[in-house]
């Protein structure tokens, strides 16, 4: 008896991993002789082209020394490293014989044209929600205008198994939601398009939603706040730690400009998306995004000024008689105060540090990121810069710094270990940009 159950199920269980084997496998789809560059519409490479910028496609395509869209930029996951691919219209290292059938399922379904399944390290859970007007068009301009070269894609450094390509259909039957974006009917039509692009082709989720520890999005969690690249992309929702709540207005003024007056800059991994990615949109389509993340926060256009936290920042800022009694009022003094420093009203790029959301959030990470390394010319407002302090400050004192404001701009709980993460992100050196 025993023995007939265990056959029993050992049978069931090759079945089962037959069914998934033909579930897994898809067929190669044939090559094409490239088309020519002249074969596209205008209008359409340049519509390509924008969303090839919102998309960051460039960003992941491109390694450090390598050239545009040649791939091999290394992403590191929790599992190993991925190198992306060479999407540059090469016949041979690169997408040149693709078709447009074989270019849409890769970004549909994540399975490149040979019908081997692709890693979520290339969002196409993202891509998949575009729809086939838009991937029409990057096909165009990545065919028509971007150079072709050759080069090699470098080996992925992934352990057994999860460097089987085949068990990635799992992943997709657990996690990965097919089909374009559906608007929603009780919506406006700015609401729907600015959902379209967020949840699509500019996928902001891929680093504003906590991952699974299958590196999936969690869907309950939609924009809920998450650690990306060593920097945290703060929560998109009523969740968001700054004192003045994000609004539209908040959010088209941040991807216009790379700040807000009262909320915070684009520095770090947010710089190219602003400066690269979204800055080819037209302005309806940041509007729309605007509408839609407003809406994910759900605040009021309440006027900043009589923000108890603002008045609380304001006050803590004033100059102090004696500034020596404490090491980080001192350093702050020293080194801060005098760009940001406001009397009775905010300005814009003299960010009142109080009501911001680096100083804000529950991890002090994306505040040591700023004193260690600054913020750039390329970065938050453009051409506005604010300097580094990585070789004038040693960590104790960057520590004492962020104490400092924590505790007398803010009534959130003090940091532990500000000093050993000081430390560790120090150690990680500055982020190339
Ligand atoms: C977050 C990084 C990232 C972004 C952004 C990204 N890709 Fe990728 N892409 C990858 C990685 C990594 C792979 C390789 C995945 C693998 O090997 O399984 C890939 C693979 C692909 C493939 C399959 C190519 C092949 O040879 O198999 C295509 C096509 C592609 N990407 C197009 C695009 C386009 C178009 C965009 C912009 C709209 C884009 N990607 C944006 C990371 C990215
Ligand atoms: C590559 C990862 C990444 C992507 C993609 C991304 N973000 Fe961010 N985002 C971040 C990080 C990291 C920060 C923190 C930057 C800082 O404090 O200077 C951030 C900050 C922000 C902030 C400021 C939040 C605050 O309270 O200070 C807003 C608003 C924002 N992102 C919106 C978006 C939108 C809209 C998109 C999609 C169009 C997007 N992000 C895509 C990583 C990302
Ligand atoms: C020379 C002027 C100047 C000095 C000195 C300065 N800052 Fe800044 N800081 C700026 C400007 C300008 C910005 C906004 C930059 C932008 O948007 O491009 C900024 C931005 C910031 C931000 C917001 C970053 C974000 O991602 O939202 C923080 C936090 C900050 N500064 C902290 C400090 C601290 C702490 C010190 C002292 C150790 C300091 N600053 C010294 C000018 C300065």
């Amino acid at each position: 008896m025993i023995k007939r159950i265990l056959t029993g199920g050992a049978a069931l269980a090759v079945l089962g991993i037959g069914g998934f084997a033909i579930y897994a496998w898809h067929p190669a789809i044939d090559e094409i002789a490239p088309p020519s560059a002249d074969s596209f519409p205008e209008a359409q490479i340049e519509k390509g082209r924008q969303l090839a910028s919102a998309g960051y496609c460039a960003s992941c395509h491109t390694s450090a020394d390598g050239a545009a869209y040649a791939g091999n930029y290394p992403m590191e996951t929790d599992f190993g490293t991925i190198y992306s691919t060479n999407i540059t219209p090469d016949p041979e290292t690169g997408i040149g014989t693709w078709s447009l059938a074989a270019f849409e399922r890769a970004m549909r379904e994540g399975i490149d044209r040979d019908g081997a399944h692709l890693f979520p390290a290339f969002p196409f859970d993202h891509f998949a929600k575009m729809t086939d007007e838009d991937i029409a068009a990057l096909y165009a301009y990545l065919m028509s205008s971007v150079e072709p070269v050759k080069a090699t894609h470098t080996e992925n450094d992934l352990p057994f198994p999860l460097n089987q390509r085949f068990l990635q259909a799992g992943w997709k039957m657990l996690y990965f939601d097919k089909g374009q974006y559906e608007p929603e009917t009780d919506q406006s039509e700015a609401w729907n398009r600015g959902a379209y692009l967020v949840e699509g082709v500019t996928h902001c989720g891929a680093c504003h939603t906590p991952r699974n520890a299958f590196g999936a999005e969690i869907a309950t969690q939609q924009f809920a706040g998450a650690a990306i690249d060593n920097w945290i992309a703060p929560a998109l929702t009523s969740d968001n730690p700054s004192a003045v709540a994000w609004n539209k207005d908040a959010f088209f003024q941040y991807m216009k400009t790379g700040t807000t007056t009262y909320q915070g800059s684009a520095a770090g991994p947010m710089a190219p998306v602003v400066h690269a990615g979204l800055k080819d949109l037209p302005d309806e389509d940041l509007l729309a995004i605007a509408t839609y993340l407003g809406d994910q926060v759900g605040a009021d256009d309440m006027a900043p000024m009589s923000n108890p936290a603002v008045e609380k920042s304001l006050a803590a800022g004033a100059p102090q008689a004696d500034y020596r009694k404490e090491e980080g009022e001192r350093l702050y003094a020293t080194a801060c105060a005098a760009c940001h420093y406001n009397s009775v009203q905010i300005a814009e790029g003299r960010p009142d540090l109080g009501i911001n959301s680096a100083v804000r959030l529950d991890d002090p990470t994306n505040l040591v990121h700023v004193i260690l390394d600054g913020v750039h010319a390329d970065q938050g407002m453009e051409g506005v810069v604010m300097p580094g302090y990585r070789s004038a400050l040693d960590d104790q004192q960057i520590a004492s710094i962020a104490a400092y404001l924590r505790d007398s701009r803010t009534d959130k709980a003090p940091w532990v270990d500000l000093e050993q993460t000081v430390t560790e992100i120090r150690a990680q050196g500055a982020l190339a940009h």
